[in-house]
């Protein structure tokens, strides 16, 4: 079968940045700040991404490209007869996992488009917004249909293919929620009081670390790069051969790290300036941004912008958490792609209902102690992609063979790059990452 490829360089960075910018920058970085105490948590996030993360990034994306197969496939032909396809499997999973309560926060997303239409943000009172927030999420219906328009968006664009769909729509967008964060992040820093805002996210206070705070950094810097379930050894098997796997796994770090502490710049000087509690939760954005737009001219309109970009990050993002499905679905049972998609969204509009309910009517019910909600993102955050990237950096330095990766990781030999830093790179995958990974997990899970 011949599969299709990105068009050019500049679209597999903005596909791979599209898929790490979304709700985890946005929505979940800051309230994960908010409920961890700040500054010492953010130290932590960015050690793990560019001591951990980044390694495990280039393996992935080293898989995706020498097999040019989806996320099981690639185990199956990189290590024939062996039981490393296991891996992909969890990634597959992983995604579903994602994708069931990810879809529900971009439903949020485009009630909020529909309530700053309305001009429903118009006001300061943190009340107000807080009920208003809770009002939408914990009802029963309309958090539904909205769910469902956003997998059926989804759905529509996987079904476009990789290059009209995923490509096409995310070169545009990015660049503009990027400018868009940056206005917001200036009026935040801007507002009174925003200063303590500001010593919240950047002085650490290491005195307050715990092994769950450890445990959720480690688990928010894999998600927030969409690493360990299998998307970028999707995307990185429709990337051609001559592309540099290094330069764009960092450039995508990259962004997405300038992204989430952006962000936090948007988000925390006006929880501060507006004296909402930093560890208000989920809702954290959702009632603060509303704030920050009725202080900034032509802020209704701005706001309208913000949230529609919002919900475009979220589907650039959950498109390639469907293709990891959809991709498994159509090569290894040869489903056509219509029938995968229409299966694997079946399947989410259950799961994702579940979540969805799980605010409300459904909040007692619980898994392991935790909602629905709470527990699809717990599962995967925490656990799955953590072990999923932990397996994959093993597979890469124990299994597939110190050539095979020096040959991919610079083209065969097309890409020049120093031996020093393919040799620490090596190093990094074979040694750092799967120990670090291990303790941090080992102890998170005691816990
Ligand atoms: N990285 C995405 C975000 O920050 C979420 C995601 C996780 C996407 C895993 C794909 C795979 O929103």
């Amino acid at each position: 079968m011949s599969r299709e490829n990105f068009g050019n360089r500049f679209g597999v960075l903005v596909a791979m940045a599209g898929s790490a910018v979304g709700l985890g920058n946005l929505w979940r970085f800051p309230y994960l700040v908010g409920t961890n105490g700040g500054a010492a948590f953010i130290v932590l996030y960015l050690i793990f991404v560019f001591l951990l993360c980044i390694p495990v990034m280039y393996s992935e994306f080293l898989i995706g490209r020498r097999s040019e197969s989806n996320a099981i496939g690639a185990f199956r032909k990189l290590a024939p007869g062996s039981k490393w396809g296991i891996v992909g499997l969890l990634g597959v999973l992983c995604s579903i996992s994602i994708l069931a309560f990810y879809s529900v926060v971009g439903g949020w997303t485009i009630d909020y488009i529909v309530k700053a239409v309305m001009f429903k943000f118009t006001t300061t009172d943190t009340k107000v917004l807080e009920t208003i927030f809770q009002d939408s999420v914990t009802s029963t219906y309309e958090p539904l249909l909205y769910l469902s328009i956003f997998l059926g968006l989804t759905g529509l664009v996987v079904l476009a293919g990789v290059k009209n769909g995923i490509e096409k729509y995310t070169k545009i967008m990015m660049p503009l929620l990027f400018v868009l964060v940056i206005i917001i992040a200036i009026r935040s820093i801007t507002l009174p009081n925003a200063w303590e805002g500001l010593v919240f996210l950047f002085k650490p206070d290491f005195s307050k670390v715990t092994s769950t705070t450890i445990f959720d950094a480690l688990g928010q810097a894999f998600f927030s790069l969409s690493l360990g379930c299998g998307c970028i050894v999707t995307y990185g098997s429709y990337v051609k051969k001559d592309e540099n796997i290094v330069k764009t796994s960092a450039m995508t770090s990259i962004a997405d790290t300038a992204f989430a502490i952006i962000a936090g710049l948007a988000i925390m000087p006006a929880v501060f300036a507006f004296g909402i509690s930093p560890g208000e939760g989920p809702g954290l954005v959702f009632v603060t941004l509303p704030m920050v737009f009725a202080q900034i001219p032509f802020g209704e309109f701005l706001a309208i912008l913000f949230f529609f970009i919002l919900f475009i990050a979220a589907i650039t993002s959950s498109i390639s958490l469907l293709e990891v499905v959809v991709a498994y679905l159509n090569e290894e049972f040869k489903w056509k792609r219509v029938t995968s998609v229409l299966v694997s969204l079946a399947l989410l509009m259950v799961l994702g209902t579940l979540c969805s309910l799980s605010q409300g009517d459904l909040a007692d019910v619980k898994l392991l102690g935790l909602t629905f909600f709470d527990f699809f993102d717990g599962l995967s955050a925490n656990i799955l992609m953590p072990l999923g990237g932990l397996l994959i950096v093993v597979f890469v330095g124990w299994r597939l063979g110190r050539a095979n990766f020096m040959d991919e990781i610079t083209s065969s030999g097309k890409v020049k790059m120093s031996h020093w830093f393919v040799e620490f790179t090596y190093f990094s995958i074979r040694f750092i990452a799967p120990i670090v990974i291990s303790i941090i997990m080992i102890r998170g899970l005691i816990k």
